[in-house]
């Protein structure tokens, strides 16, 4: 008897305890609108929409009744930076995925990825954790496996994987906590500045994973799950504490925190790097790191020659100085450059450390690290960081031009804002649906062909423009037709690209594709782009699909691609200065207008110079736009093609492998006017040239997160934001599988 009721209770007790953990149903769905959320059975964390720069992201967050709303701390967020409008939603799909849709980009930017796992239900378990389990209750997904800047008690951190300091914009340097190769944690700035580590000397061939255990105690351990360096909060062996979180600060520290019901606030109980201004470049482009009187850590621009407030703190010294220059010292001081940071390091003697850099036109600050070492720090950056304090026995020198208007300018912020698109995009999908009603009208028109087959068929384009109910005005034709207006492919202008004239004189511009392209997926293409209307995208007039036959009548640009404008001496007289900056705004306005204007998200897929025309007025307009599928990755793959774009536009170069890495050195040197194209007659703004770089670096960074979007593109090159210099390491080059793409024509 007595077994059976403990069994009963067992029972109930379970069955109890199930229904608590809430299970999330396959159809679910959060969105900013409704402002629900899903919480943990223990009610400790929530994961729901919160507001974020006039945006909002979706993320998991404390929410106990304990922690006042203002300090119930985000933990985890999908897609790290990525914002989204006031309509989204967060889905898990009926296929099992957990979806991030964007109102304002109208597709899908973040997703599980797990549609083929077979998952059955979501679960946010009471260690914060959202989880994605299959019929048989395993975990196949888990949000602790992708951590953004914050570990949670129980949360694993392995080789693979890295927390990543929020940004103050996606255009900021970053920090970041990885685990090296051999088991140890590193604090890095950027990718490769190193700025701490964990337990130095310890025999790491065997650690595994790190992990921040329920006692407050950040672990490596292991492949026995033994620990092999452990840090403890100055409260671990508090039982009191309930709850503890550890996060890379967007000041590049990393602490951990605790709870405490008594304090009511989030309690910093230890921290990576003790001394904050040894985090490297903490001041950022604000100057040097020092204590305040209430010891607190602060910027300061000593040197700085300007009393402008923009708070960036540039070298007194540049290349432009041509009345010579003073050095000032500065005790107790150490200085160093970024953008990038690397230093030249020599051993000599105080004295002589100064004289190098007095003799070094580039040089624009020494620093002597006084401590035994003799060691002579130069610096060639016109960013220089570092920290002042009465502790340090370093020693340093600042160049400082004797006449101060030869120094560095500060760029202004012009308040122009960016005029408005003043046109909508009209439909730009007309569905499947019309798909298959295009496709059976032109089988009906195809008959006709067939019957009245000749050859002065073309007589007028209204004759030939296919005009049925939904149409998109596009003319349809055939291979017979465009091999006659194009007089057998007489005359090519660009590859695979032939001057075509329509019977009412009209000139076209006619693109072969690729052979064999799948039919309905062409016709639905060419549907979709056939509807999207903008000033400064080229207007497909028509198109033939007959047999393997693929091509595109576009609209004529008069004055050819931008590349051939560039290669053509008299050509490129046109394209002034401002005339160059004015195509890349215009460029990178009509990408705008494809990523975010059009009813369905749309992107380039194959933007370079060779597919920029420009018209009668030398006014750009892009072509071949939307011919590559995409399902939303391709947003930062059209602005890194854009950055190749401005760069080569600037340059004038013939795109290289290393035309971007050459451009980048050279503006690293301070020698960014030297990249401008020497054909360029006469005033370049050197602001303005300074800013189209640096957004041109952004642009090409290898991660595509860290890019900016091309909205923040359109504000930077006009001057209504402005940008931090750029990181070293980016992406360029990949010419020889560009061109093996536009060979074979565009991937349908
Ligand atoms: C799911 O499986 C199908 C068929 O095996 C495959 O084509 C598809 O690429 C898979 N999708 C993902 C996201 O792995
Ligand atoms: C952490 O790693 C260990 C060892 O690989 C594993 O057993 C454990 O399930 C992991 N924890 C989480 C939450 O993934
Ligand atoms: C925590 O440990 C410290 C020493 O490690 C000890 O002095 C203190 O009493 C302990 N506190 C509790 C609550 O156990
Ligand atoms: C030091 O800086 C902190 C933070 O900016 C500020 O709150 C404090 O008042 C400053 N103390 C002094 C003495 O200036
Ligand atoms: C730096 O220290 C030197 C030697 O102690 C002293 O002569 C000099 O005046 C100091 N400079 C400043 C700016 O304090
Ligand atoms: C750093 O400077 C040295 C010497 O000036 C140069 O050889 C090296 O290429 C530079 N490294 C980077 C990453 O810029």
């Amino acid at each position: 008897m007595f077994g059976q009721e403990r069994i009963l209770l067992i029972f109930v007790g379970f069955l109890l305890c199930s229904a608590v953990v809430s299970q999330i149903p396959l159809g679910s769905k959060l969105s900013v609108v409704e402002n629900n959320h899903w919480s943990s059975s223990n009610g400790n964390f929530a994961i729901g929409f919160f507001n974020r720069l006039d945006q909002y992201s979706i993320g998991i967050h404390f929410n106990s009744n304990s922690i006042p709303i203002g300090q119930q701390t985000v933990v985890w967020v999908a897609g790290a930076d990525l914002t989204v409008g006031d309509k989204s939603y967060f889905q898990l799909t009926q296929n099992g995925e957990l979806v991030l849709f964007d109102s304002t980009r109208g597709f899908v930017v973040w997703t599980s990825k797990t549609t083929n796992s077979s998952v059955a239900s979501a679960v946010l378990l009471d260690s914060g954790n959202l989880i994605l389990l299959n019929r048989k209750q395993e975990i196949v997904w888990q949000s602790f496996d992708t951590p953004t800047d914050t570990l949670l008690p129980g949360q694993n951190l392995s080789i693979s994987q890295s927390l990543r300091a929020a940004s103050r914009n996606s255009m900021s340097s970053y920090y970041s906590l990885r685990m090296d190769i051999s088991g140890h944690l590193q604090l890095r700035w950027e990718s490769h500045v190193v700025y701490w580590t964990s337990g130095n000397g310890i025999h790491s061939q065997s650690i595994l994973r790190a992990i921040l255990n329920s006692d407050g105690i950040l672990q490596l351990l292991d492949r026995r799950s033994k620990p092999v360096w452990s840090v403890f909060g100055e409260d671990h062996n508090d039982s009191n504490v309930k709850l503890r979180f550890l996060r890379l600060d967007v000041d590049g520290n990393l602490r951990l925190y605790s709870w405490l019901d008594v304090l009511r606030s989030w309690r910093p109980v230890w921290q990576a790097v003790e001394n904050q201004c040894k985090v490297f470049a903490t001041c950022g482009l604000s100057g040097i790191c020092v204590f305040n009187a209430s010891s607190f850590p602060v910027c300061k621009c000593p040197f700085s020659s300007t009393t402008d407030s923009n708070s960036k703190c540039l070298v007194p010294y540049g290349q432009d100085c041509k009345s010579g220059f003073i050095m000032t010292r500065y005790n107790h001081t150490f200085l160093y450059g970024i953008y990038p940071p690397n230093e030249t390091i020599v051993q000599t003697s105080l004295q002589q450390c100064k004289s190098l850099c007095e003799k070094d036109p580039l040089c624009t600050s020494v620093t002597f690290v006084n401590d035994g070492t003799a060691q002579c720090q130069i610096t060639k950056t016109q960013y220089i960081t570092g920290q002042s304090d009465p502790s340090l026995s370093s020693i340093s020198f600042v160049k400082k031009c004797s006449d101060p208007i030869a120094a560095l300018p500060i760029s202004p912020v012009h308040d122009t804002s960016p005029k408005k698109l003043n046109r909508l995009c009209i439909p730009c999908l007309i569905g499947v649906a019309s798909c298959t009603i295009v496709v059976f009208f032109l089988f009906q028109l195809g008959i006709g062909f067939c019957i009245y087959k000749q050859r002065n068929y073309i007589r007028t384009k209204a004759a030939l423009a296919y005009t049925g109910p939904n149409s998109n005005g596009l003319i349809t034709l055939s291979y017979a037709e465009i091999k006659d207006l194009t007089g057998n492919f007489k005359h090519r202008i660009g590859p695979n690209i032939f001057e075509g004239m329509f019977p009412d004189n009209q000139l076209v511009a006619v693109k072969e594709l690729k052979a064999g392209i799948e039919e309905r997926m062409f016709r639905c293409v060419v549907s979709k782009i056939g509807t999207i209307y903008h000033k400064s995208l080229v207007k497909l007039e028509g198109y033939c699909c007959e047999l393997n036959h693929r091509f595109l009548v576009y609209e004529f640009a008069k004055n050819g691609s931008l590349r051939q404008c560039i290669e053509n001496r008299k050509a490129c007289k046109r394209l002034t200065w401002r005339k160059r900056m004015e195509i890349c705004v215009t460029v990178a306005r009509a990408i705008s207008y494809l990523h975010t204007q059009c009813r369905e998200f749309v992107s380039h897929g194959n933007l370079k110079c060779e597919n920029v025309v420009l018209d009668e007025n030398f006014d750009a307009k892009v072509s071949e736009f939307g011919l590559a599928f995409d399902n939303g990755g391709a947003a930062d793959e059209d602005v890194k093609d854009f950055g190749k774009m401005v760069v080569e536009l600037v340059s004038g170069c013939r795109e290289a492998d290393n035309v971007c890495y050459w451009a980048y050195e050279k503006w690293v040197k301070g020698e960014a006017e030297s990249i401008v194209d020497g054909r360029i007659e006469g005033m370049k703004d050197l602001e303005e040239l300074e800013r189209a770089l640096r957004i041109a670096f952004w642009c090409l960074q290898i991660d595509g997160q860290t890019r900016p979007s091309i909205g923040e593109v359109i504000k930077v090159l006009e001057g209504t934001l402005t940008v931090d210099p750029p990181p070293p390491p980016f992406i360029c080059g990949g010419r020889e599988e560009e061109e093996e793409l536009s060979e074979s024509g565009p991937e349908l």
